[in-house]
């Protein structure tokens, strides 16, 4: 399992597509904590880079930094060509870098339609004639939607009542419809069944397929692997590897997300604490599968 770390602007197999973003040796503190240090990693067009980790590792700072919430204060990031230090999403947003968050900022009530347009809505006429152009922006919807592969009944029907997953494809096809070239997802998984996953991912790969780059923050290495171009792990603010998917398995991005060594630790650690419980039981049994290899 050789780490791409060293050669990061190595690209793909074959010819390299263009780098959309980069960060080189990127790092973030705030106060006292160190939320992220000496972070290098690629987005290129028509490829997924996918951003593993577990909780406080870093992957909310990473996507802050790219995203234009919160400025890096080491090393550098480039953005289409050009070296930034983004202050406001909107010059984020203005090149083409759009996340889509966990918690959608979706209006519940209100139709799909009119979420999709929420805050660039069409309009047709002109002076005090001028209105909302409803019919054009359902069927561009309907169409974006389908053009998606996303299968909704009525675009009219309120978002309140889609899935979860939907929610997210929705917002997908939004981002995808309004000309991103990068787009972040912050754990669009996290919260969904096996079968709402599967749906999500797919759109990851119909995105991709489109031509945008792709960065897909999750915990999940099951859902990263089997879309992922690239995988970044991160722990504790760093990266413990940079990995093409020619230089990885599943397995091995398990073993290391999940840290073979301290789920030993702690099963043993388990034990001394007395009875041979359920819990340590089924701690073993996930260290004897992990490092099963
Ligand atoms: N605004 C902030 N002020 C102070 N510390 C922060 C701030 N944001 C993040 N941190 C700290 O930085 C570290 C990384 O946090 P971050 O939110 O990036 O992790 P994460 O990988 O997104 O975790 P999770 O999976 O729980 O969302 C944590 O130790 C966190 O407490
Ligand atoms: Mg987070």
């Amino acid at each position: 399992m050789d780490s791409t770390k060293s050669q990061a602007g190595g690209g793909a197999d074959t010819a390299p597509p263009p780098h959309l973003l980069r960060l080189d040796k990127v790092g973030k503190h705030y106060g006292n904590v160190i939320a992220l240090h000496d972070v290098t990693m690629d987005v290129e067009a028509g490829r997924v880079t996918c951003v593993l980790g577990d909780n406080g590792a870093g992957k909310s700072t990473l996507i802050k930094i790219i995203a234009g919430l919160h400025p890096h204060d080491e090393g550098t990031f480039t953005a289409l060509g050009e070296e930034r230090r983004f202050t406001s999403p909107r010059s984020a947003l203005d090149l083409g870098i759009a996340a889509v968050y966990q918690d959608l900022a979706v209006v519940s009530l209100m139709p799909v339609w009119r979420n999709f347009f929420l805050g660039s809505e069409l309009t047709t006429g002109s002076g005090p004639f001028r209105r909302l152009d409803v019919a054009r922006m359902k069927e561009i919807t309907k169409r974006e939607l389908q053009e998606m592969g996303i299968d909704l009944r009525d675009v009219e029907q309120p978002v309140g009542q889609l899935s979860g997953g939907e929610r997210q494809c929705v917002a997908i096809a939004r981002a995808v419809y309004f000309g991103a070239k990068v787009l972040i997802l912050d754990e669009p998984t996290a919260a969904l069944g096996v079968k709402q996953s599967g749906v999500v991912l797919r759109y990851i790969l119909q995105a991709r397929d489109r031509g945008l780059g792709v960065v897909f923050i999750t915990h999940n290495p099951h859902h990263a692997y089997p879309v992922g171009d690239r995988f970044l792990l991160l722990k504790r603010g760093r990266s413990i590897g940079y990995y093409k998917k020619s230089d990885v398995t599943l397995d091995q991005l398990t073993a290391q997300m999940a840290g073979g060594a301290e789920l030993e630790e702690l099963a043993q650690e388990l034990e001394a604490m007395g009875s041979h419980s359920e819990v340590v039981a089924e701690v073993e049994a996930e260290v004897g599968a992990t490092l099963r290899d």
